[in-house]
């Protein structure tokens, strides 16, 4: 599994933005061509792709294409299925027979230009009440995809209401996901953009929330998200020491073949040694993104 805590996204047309974005911490970035762009500009951010691919970076590097239903995906996959790019982040998907397509096409690009094939991920963006009823096919359909994002602004639009802080109305939406990625045997997803970016603790407390609820981490629109959201999507040296007194005692009680046992007066059995076996594990890849 390759840990994504967090994903900042910058508009492919504003090669200042995405010069800083590629060189903070963030996991990965996301190259935007969709959304952040105007419908002007399309043609100058698929252009410039390539000065912004040939810039330094520190993380993987992502791009956001158009749906599938609009008349600019074609060009923009011929654009974006170039040397360097992890992975497409496919903007509004809907089904799975929209990811087959994408697949397929990507497929050829990869053939024709010498590419490793089967190299570049699909991140479906699920942004739609549609796209949730299809998350489990969606996140089925294809080899690419690993993981999923959620788009709540989007997705409110659609369910016709707004973005609270507290997130009722998105609660099912994001439960769904992790289910559904889960259920299809990729990794968790990787949660809604938090558009308010001065309310640094308003993001910390939906970071703290959708990790409990199953995500590996968060969207990002601004460089002063990132670090918090690494801080909360990152074990702490508690977790990480709990976790490794776990393991160690219950490697031991298990070699005298015992399974069930209490320390400092908690039950622990073969789901709580896991836990904190994995705990451990993501600690050490965390560790090894920052060598
Ligand atoms: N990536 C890299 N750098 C960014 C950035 C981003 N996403 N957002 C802001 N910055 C930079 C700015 O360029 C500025 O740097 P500078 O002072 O050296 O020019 C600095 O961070 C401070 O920015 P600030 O003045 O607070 O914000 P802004 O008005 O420049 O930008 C947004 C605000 C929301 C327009 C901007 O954050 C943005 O474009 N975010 C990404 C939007 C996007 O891609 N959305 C699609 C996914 S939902
Ligand atoms: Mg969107």
């Amino acid at each position: 599994m390759t840990i994504y805590r967090t994903m900042l996204f910058a508009p492919a047309n504003d090669l200042r933005k995405v010069g800083k974005a590629l060189m903070l911490n963030a996991d990965g970035t996301v190259l935007d061509l969709e959304d952040a762009v105007a419908l002007s500009e399309k043609i100058n951010a698929r252009n410039a792709l390539n000065e912004a691919l040939s810039l330094p970076r520190k993380g993987d590097v992502f791009i956001r294409v158009n749906s599938v239903q609009t008349e600019f995906i074609l060009s923009d996959l011929l654009a974006a299925v170039t040397e360097g790019v992890r992975g497409l982040v496919v903007a509004k998907s809907e089904s799975a027979e929209e990811i087959r397509q994408v697949d397929w096409l990507i497929g050829k690009i990869e053939k024709e230009r010498g590419l490793t094939e089967g190299y570049m991920e699909i991140i479906p963006f699920i942004e739609s009440a549609n796209a949730i009823v299809n998350a489990f096919s969606i996140a089925s359909s294809s080899p690419r995809v690993s993981r999923m994002f959620f788009g709540g602004v989007d997705y409110v639009l659609d369910i016709g209401t707004t973005f609270s802080k507290g997130g009722t109305e998105i609660f099912y939406a994001r439960s769904q996901l992790v289910v559904a990625s889960r259920a299809a045997c990729i990794e968790p997803p990787i949660d809604t953009v938090y558009p308010d970016f001065k309310d640094i603790e308003g993001l910390v407390a939906d970071a703290k929330a959708v990790r409990q609820m199953g995500f590996q981490g968060k969207l990002a629109i601004h460089p002063g998200q990132i670090e918090p959201l690494n801080e909360v999507f990152t074990p702490t040296p508690e977790e990480i020491s709990w976790a490794q007194k776990i393991v160690a005692v219950f490697d031991e009680e298990e070699a005298k073949g015992q399974a069930v046992f209490q320390v400092d007066g908690k039950m622990i059995e073969y789901p709580i040694a896991n836990r904190a076996r994995r705990i451990i594990d993501l600690a050490e890849q965390i560790a090894k993104k920052s060598v």
